[in-house]
């Protein structure tokens, strides 16, 4: 959570300006402080009006600001933050980054700064792609600043494709993960796994569930948040990967547990997939609908989180199981507990709305007994789950 941390906040000059006062509003709506800093572009975009009063605080525009000065003075306005911000990061101003340039208020503080850098990019598609933006990114990045990949879409020139400023949410997961570097779990290796897996019939039709994936990538993100460095496997899904963690795509339940096994060693394993529990030899060509119905001959897939369990010196030190049940919640959990090996299961009832859906109500078993967590957004179940990890760790 940004409670009570102080953000700088550098607006750019590019038309995903006027995001940046949501973003105020999210940051402050956590209960984060934001200092602004207008560029002149950024000035031609939203009103200094605007920003001050979202910011509920002085909005600074220029390096020759005698009263600034006077009161705190650049230098001061560059440590007195515990995140720098850039948003919208143009071109323009990772370029003039990435030089160390320092000819206005924004630049100037950034080179002055030794606190942690977030930059968002927001830009023309080509510019995005330019290999000048290219090696300006990259430069940045080995300097230890976190550069956002933008979102793909359409664009207010018209075009489409990379160049996007990222979504509210996801950058402020960002900007708690890069504050939570340092956190409880700061040193520890998580290992998450999400989604379905797709098993394929034949080259164009597969079994697959309607696991959406967003519990385990809300899970992942809110393990970087307090700074694990997580590994994200995940199952064919349509979701941004959360800031901060390192994603691996796979299709297949085999897939997965190839990925599963090269991530470890882990210290803390969740898995939260809705793994297939079969396969099919697939057909390498198209099966006919003239051949008539097919008959599918099942597989059992690898149970992955039976083989993370496992004891032996590479099982993670918690190891944490889903159950997606439909009726007798308790007795099915307890049981899979059991069987699986694992320290902890989440189970959830998922005869209504869950899979696929945005909120979720999860019933903790353990050896030592049960707890019902409130029903809630996915993000708030996720966060509440990786405070109870961290105790179970000690940490
Ligand atoms: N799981 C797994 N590999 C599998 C099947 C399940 O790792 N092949 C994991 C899931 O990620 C989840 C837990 O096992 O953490 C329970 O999954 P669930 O589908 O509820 O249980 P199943 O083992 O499939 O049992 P059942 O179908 O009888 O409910």
């Amino acid at each position: 959570m940004l409670c009570g941390r102080r953000i700088l906040l550098i607006i750019g000059g590019g038309i995903a300006a006027y995001k940046s006062l949501e973003l105020i509003r999210a940051i402050r709506a956590e209960g984060g402080a934001v200092t602004p800093v207008l560029t002149a572009g950024g000035a031609a975009f939203v009103t200094p009006m605007s920003v001050s009063a979202l910011a509920g605080a002085h909005v600074h525009t220029s390096l020759w600001d005698l009263t600034t000065e006077a009161e705190i003075g650049h230098i001061g306005l560059a440590r007195a933050a515990d995140l720098v911000v850039v948003c919208p990061a143009t071109a323009d101003l990772l370029a003039r980054m990435a030089a160390g340039l320092a000819d206005d208020l924004a630049t100037t503080l950034l080179l002055a700064t030794g606190t942690p850098v977030v930059a968002v990019p927001a830009m023309n598609v080509h510019m995005w792609d330019h290999p000048a933006t290219r090696a300006n990114v990259d430069t940045l990045r080995a300097r230890g600043v976190t550069i956002l990949e933008p979102d793909v879409g359409p664009m207010a020139c018209g075009e489409h494709g990379p160049g996007r400023l990222p979504e509210v949410p996801a950058i402020m997961q960002a900007l708690r993960t890069v504050l939570g570097r340092g956190g409880r779990l700061a040193g520890l290796h998580a290992l998450v796994t999400a989604g379905p897996t797709h098993e394929p019939i034949d080259p164009v039709r597969y079994l697959a569930n309607r696991s959406s994936g967003r519990q385990g990538f809300a899970i992942a993100g809110a393990l970087a948040t307090l700074g694990a460095r997580v590994t994200l496997v995940a199952g064919p899904v349509a979701l941004a990967t959360p800031a901060g963690v390192c994603r691996v795509d796979v299709g297949t339940a085999r897939e997965m547990l190839e990925a599963v096994d090269q991530a470890l060693p882990a210290d803390l394993a969740v898995m939260v997939a809705a793994v297939a529990d079969w396969h099919v030899r697939p057909s390498a060509a198209k099966l006919k609908k003239d051949s008539g119905p097919p008959t599918l001959h099942l597989a059992a897939n690898p149970d992955i989180l039976a083989h993370v369990a496992q004891p032996g010196p590479r099982r993670p030190r918690l190891v944490v199981g889903f159950a997606a049940e439909t009726d007798n919640l308790a007795a099915h959990a307890r049981a899979k507990l059991a069987r699986k090996g694992c320290d902890l299961i989440v189970a959830n009832d998922v005869s209504g709305d869950v899979m696929g859906g945005s909120e979720n109500e999860v019933l903790l078993v353990s050896a030592e007994g049960e707890t019902a967590l409130p029903r809630g957004p996915k993000a708030e179940v996720a966060a509440r789950l990786v405070e109870l990890f961290a105790e179970r760790l000690g940490v």
